[in-house]
C-alpha cells in the first residue's frame, strides 16, 4: 500500500495498452495511451479508491456496489474532498438501458436564513459561507451511499465499508498533492475545528508519511453496525450536533434526522446521434451540457478543428449563454419551478445562439442574468462493471477541506456547500458574479451545484462514462471531453489529458490553462473581442469509453492522482 500506482502495477491489474489513433482531427495532438481491459473498469481520483472498487468488481459485485465501496475509500484517501460530510450526484445505467439519478446533495439547516452571511454594514461575508461551522450544509453522503445500495447494491454493505475502516485504521501513504495540500489547509484546520484531530498532529506532512485516522475508522465501523441511522439518529448525529455547538453552527439533530436524497428524472439530451444522461436540478450540469451540446449540433466541428478559433469562439458564445440562463432559472426543483424541459430544447438553444455573430465576441454585458460560483475541490468516478452496468458519481465537500471543521471525536471534514447559494441574489460574490433568486437560501433548502456526472449511450449501447471535480468549470470540462472524443477523435485518455479552457459569462474572459489554445489563435480571438487569462488546471476528468470491440478504456486525469484500474 505504500506506494499506491506501484503497487497496482505490481499486482498485475493493469494492462497499459496503445488504443490505435482513430484519424484524429485538425489542431489535435498526438494520442495519449489509457488503459485498456476487457471487463470491468474504475476510474477514481486516487489509486488506493480504484484499487478498493476493482477488488468489488471482482468480487461479483456490481458497479454500484463498487461505486459505494469507492466513495466510502475516498472519504479516507482524498480527505480535500471524498467524504462522507458532504454530498453528490449519481448516474446509474443497468445492463437493461434503465438510467436512474440519485440527488444527495446538501440541504441548508432548517435555522437558515436568506440574508444569513450579509453582514450589518449591507456586504456579504464570504468568510463565513466558506469556512468555519456556519459554512456547513447537512450532508448527504451517507444517506445517498445507502440509498443507492438499497436500490441497485448486491454485496452485503459491510463487505463495502470494510476497506474504508482497514485504509483509516491501518493507515495509508500520503502522494505529494495530498502532503502539499494537508500542509496548506492545516492553519485553517487548527483554526476553525474545536478539537484536534489526526491531520494537525503533525506540524507538517511530508510524500510517503503514513497518516492513521482511528476516529474515521471508528465512525466507519459504526455506519457498518448501524446504517445510515448512525450518521443522521446515533452517535456520530450526536457528534456532529455537539460539533455544531461547540462551534455555533446550525445543524441541530431535527436537521439531521429529517435528511432524505431523492430520486429525480435524469436529464436527457441528443448530440450526433448519442444519447446524453445526466443530473437535473438541483445540480445545473445536466441542463448545461445539453445547451452546450445543443449550440454546437450546427457546426462542423470536427471541420473546424480542435481548439481553433472558430471552435473555441463557438464554445465560448455557447458558454457564455448558457451560464446566464443557469443564473435565472435554475435553484432546487422542490422549491422553485425549473423548466428543465424548456431550457434543454434545441429549437430554444438555437434561438439562443440567434445573435451569435461568427466575426466577434458578444460582451457579456448584452447578455442578460447572473450567475452564482462553486468551488473546485469536488471529486468524481467512473464505473463499469462485467455486467455492463455503469456509475458515474460525482461527490464533494466544496472547497479544498470543506469548511476545514472536523467533526470532534468523528474524524470528518464537514462541508462548507451553503456557499453556493447566491448568499445576497444580485450582488457580487467572492468570485465578482453574481447569483439569482433561484438559488437564494432557505431552510431545507439545495444549493444550486454544476455536478455533471453523466452516461453516454449509443444505439442503446453503453458508449462512455465521466464527470469532473471544477466547480462551475465542471460542465464545460465534460463539454469539451465530450466534444474531443466525438468530433476530434480523440481516444478516451488523450481527450482527458487534453488542455481545457472555460468562460462562464461572468467574468467575461476566457480562462485557459497555459497552452490550451495555441498563441497565434488567442492573438485573433482577443481581436475580436475576448478577454483570455491563463489559469491553474482545469477540472479533473475521470472517465470510461466503450470501444467497438467492447473493451474498456480509461481516461485518469494527469492533472491529480487519478488512477485507472481493472481486468
Ligand atoms: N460545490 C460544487 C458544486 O456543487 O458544483
Amino acid at each position: 500500500m505504500d506506494v499506491p500506482k506501484r503497487s497496482l502495477l505490481q499486482a498485475g491489474m493493469f494492462l497499459l495498452v496503445c488504443f490505435p489513433a482513430c484519424g484524429p482531427g485538425r489542431g489535435v495532438r498526438e494520442q495519449v495511451p489509457g488503459l485498456v481491459t476487457e471487463h470491468a473498469m474504475v476510474v477514481s481520483a486516487h489509486p488506493l479508491a480504484t484499487e478498493v472498487g476493482v477488488a468489488v468488481l471482482r468480487d461479483g459485485g456490481n458497479a454500484v456496489d463498487a461505486a459505494v465501496a469507492v466513495h466510502y475509500a475516498l472519504a479516507v484517501v482524498l480527505p480535500w474532498a471524498g467524504n462522507i460530510g458532504g454530498g453528490g450526484f449519481m448516474v446509474m445505467r443497468s445492463s437493461d438501458g434503465t438510467v436512474r439519478t440519485l440527488d444527495f446533495r446538501e440541504t441548508a439547516p432548517l435555522a437558515a436564513s436568506r440574508d444569513m452571511y450579509v453582514n450589518d454594514a449591507g456586504a456579504v461575508d464570504t468568510a463565513m459561507s466558506q469556512h468555519g461551522h456556519r459554512a456547513a450544509g447537512v450532508p448527504g453522503a451517507v444517506a445517498g451511499l445507502h440509498a443507492a445500495h438499497d436500490s441497485l447494491g448486491t454485496l452485503p454493505m459491510q463487505r463495502l465499508i470494510q476497506p474504508a475502516i482497514d485504509l483509516a485504521a491501518q493507515g495509508f501513504s500520503l502522494t505529494a498533492l495530498e502532503a502539499s495540500w494537508l500542509n496548506g489547509a492545516l492553519p485553517a484546520l487548527r483554526s476553525y475545528s474545536t478539537q484536534n484531530s489526526t491531520y494537525d498532529e503533525r506540524a507538517h506532512w511530508s510524500v510517503g508519511d503514513t497518516i492513521q485516522l482511528p476516529e474515521l475508522a471508528a465512525t466507519l465501523a459504526r455506519i457498518r453496525d448501524n446504517g445510515p441511522d448512525e450518521f443522521y439518529a446515533l452517535t456520530t448525529a450526536d457528534l456532529i450536533v455537539a460539533e455544531m455547538q461547540r462551534g455555533a453552527g446550525l445543524i441541530t439533530k431535527s436537521d439531521l434526522v429529517a435528511y432524505r436524497p431523492v430520486w429525480r428524472a435524469p436529464v436527457h439530451s441528443r448530440y450526433r446521434g448519442l444519447d446524453i444522461h445526466g443530473v437535473g436540478p438541483p445540480s445545473s450540469g445536466g441542463v448545461l451540457l445539453a445547451q452546450l451540446l445543443a449550440a454546437m449540433e450546427p457546426m462542423d466541428v470536427q471541420g473546424a478543428g480542435w481548439q481553433q478559433v472558430a471552435t473555441v469562439h463557438r464554445m465560448v458564445e455557447a458558454e457564455r449563454r448558457a451560464y446566464a440562463d443557469r443564473a435565472s432559472y435554475m435553484g432546487d426543483p422542490d422549491r422553485v419551478c425549473v423548466p428543465v424541459a424548456a431550457l434543454v430544447d434545441s429549437a430554444y438553444v438555437h434561438r439562443r445562439m440567434s445573435d451569435f455573430d461568427p466575426r466577434r465576441a458578444t460582451p457579456s454585458a448584452m447578455v442578460e442574468a447572473g450567475v452564482p460560483v462553486e468551488h473546485e475541490e469536488t471529486t468524481h468516478f467512473s464505473i463499469v462493471d462485467a455486467m455492463g452496468n455503469a456509475v458515474s458519481c460525482t461527490t464533494t465537500l466544496n472547497g479544498r477541506y470543506g469548511s476545514h471543521v472536523v467533526v470532534g471525536g468523528a474524524g470528518f471534514l464537514l462541508n462548507n456547500e451553503m456557499d453556493d447559494f447566491s448568499l445576497a441574489p444580485g450582488a457580487p460574490n467572492a468570485y465578482g458574479l453574481v447569483g439569482g433568486e433561484a438559488n437564494a437560501i432557505a431552510p431545507g433548502k439545495r444549493m444550486l451545484s454544476s455536478m455533471t456526472p453523466t452516461i453516454v449511450t449509443r444505439d442503446g449501447a453503453l458508449f462512455m462514462v465521466l464527470g469532473t471535480p471544477g466547480g462551475s468549470t465542471i460542465p464545460t470540462s465534460v463539454f469539451q471531453v465530450l466534444l474531443n472524443v466525438v468530433d476530434h477523435d480523440m481516444n478516451m485518455q488523450s481527450a482527458v489529458s487534453a488542455p481545457r479552457f472555460h468562460h462562464q459569462w461572468l467574468p467575461d474572459a476566457i480562462q485557459q490553462e497555459a497552452g490550451a489554445i495555441a498563441h497565434s489563435d488567442s492573438a485573433v480571438l482577443a481581436r475580436i473581442g475576448h478577454r483570455l487569462v491563463v489559469r491553474e488546471s482545469i477540472g479533473q476528468v475521470d472517465a470510461i469509453c466503450v470501444l467497438p470491440d467492447g473493451r474498456l478504456e480509461g481516461g485518469a486525469d494527469p492533472r491529480g492522482d487519478d488512477a485507472a484500474g481493472g481486468y
